[in-house]
């Protein structure tokens, strides 16, 4: 049976290789299943749990749909739409914040990671987000949703609110228990300056991060500059655990070419990283450059980009009111 896809990625700019190899190769593989129903949205009301610039916004909700369309989903097969435009999401929100516990969301990670030292001065939003996201999923009756290892605890915490809302309420089965789908190998990938930190667009290093609008020339020196240790390539797999960079690398190599790990190890055990940075850049340049490209081309149509927004906000926009009206019906409005 096919199965019901949502997932959704925020339009902050400087979508990065993370973003590619942990969430959007997998959307693509997804899309291209004809069983499957699948809806990529642009989720622009997570964005704002931080201060955005409207304009720049703007700019990128279309960069992100741009990204998706030329990274290979096909949005007359998939669903793409931007968040803010279906209210559904926010009343869904609102009502699943009544149904989590406070004491579920004080345990995720992102939170603390995000609001930093300073907790009483992260916005409520940035504390709530999960239970939008929660929302997101539920509103479609979405059976798997694909995203990278950092989203796992606020999926498990979405599988908590539909099961407690469908208790509670006494309505089996109303809300679909989604299962995460999350690549086994390599669904963090890592900062190509530290090892041990999640690669990521709000870093301040541009040089941590392969950006998916990056040219040849810059990915060549990303990667030429990416830190390493003294060691030469390891001769077994077990290394990596103590070798966090060479295990990132090794890993987005992996990736990118679908080469098994151990097969990698063979061919450059004991050889100089400059080597296999070689290769490495040319398959990134070889993976990344053509997306790049068509990226640029069609961000200079804009009225193209809005109107996949647009068609997909109509079809989106069916399913969301249509359970937000069994759902104002279980709760007695
Ligand atoms: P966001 O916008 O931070 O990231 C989008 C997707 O990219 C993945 N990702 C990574 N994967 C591997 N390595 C990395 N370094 C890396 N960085 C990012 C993320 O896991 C994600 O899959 N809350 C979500 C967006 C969201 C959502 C949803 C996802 C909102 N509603 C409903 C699924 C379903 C977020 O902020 O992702």
């Amino acid at each position: 049976m096919g199965k019901k896809i949502f997932s959704g990625v925020q339009p902050t700019g400087n979508l990065h290789l993370g973003n590619y190899l942990g969430a959007i190769k997998n959307f693509v593989e997804l899309n291209n299943d004809k069983e499957n129903d699948c809806i990529f949205c642009v989720v622009d009301l997570h964005a704002i749990t931080v201060k955005q610039n409207p304009k720049e916004l703007r700019n990128n909700i279309r960069e992100t749909v741009a990204t998706f369309v030329a990274s290979g989903i096909d949005p007359k097969k998939s669903i793409i739409f931007n968040q803010s435009k279906i209210t559904a999401h926010s009343e869904a929100a609102w009502i699943l914040s009544c149904t989590a516990r406070t004491g579920w969301l004080s345990r995720m990670t992102q939170f603390k990671e995000k609001a930093g030292k300073d907790k009483e001065k992260a916005s409520v939003g940035l504390y709530s987000y999960p239970v939008l996201m929660a929302a997101d999923i539920l509103l479609y009756d979405s059976t798997h949703v694909p995203v990278g290892d950092d989203q796992k605890q606020h999926l498990e915490l979405c599988r908590d609110i539909a099961q407690k809302f469908n208790n509670d309420y006494e309505v089996e089965n109303f809300f679909k228990v989604p299962e995460p789908l999350i690549q086994k190998e390599f669904s963090r990938i890592m900062s190509l300056k530290d090892g041990l930190k999640k690669m990521s667009k709000s870093e301040l290093s541009d040089l941590s991060r392969i950006n998916l609008t990056d040219d040849a020339d810059q990915i060549v020196n990303k990667i030429k500059k990416a830190k390493t240790d003294p060691l030469p390539m390891p001769d077994h797999k077990d290394e990596l655990n103590q070798r966090p960079e060479a295990k990132n690398l090794i890993g987005i190599y992996s990736s990118l070419t679908d080469t098994k790990l151990e097969n990698i190890i063979n061919e450059f055990s004991g050889k100089n990283f400059s080597e296999f940075k070689e290769k490495l850049s040319q398959a990134l340049v070889e993976k990344i450059l053509p997306i790049s490209k068509e990226i640029n081309k069609l961000l200079s149509d804009e009225k193209f980009l809005d109107t996949i927004l647009l068609d997909g906000y109509e079809k989106a926009n069916k399913i969301a009111s249509n359970k937000i009206k069994k759902i104002h019906e279980i709760m007695g409005f």
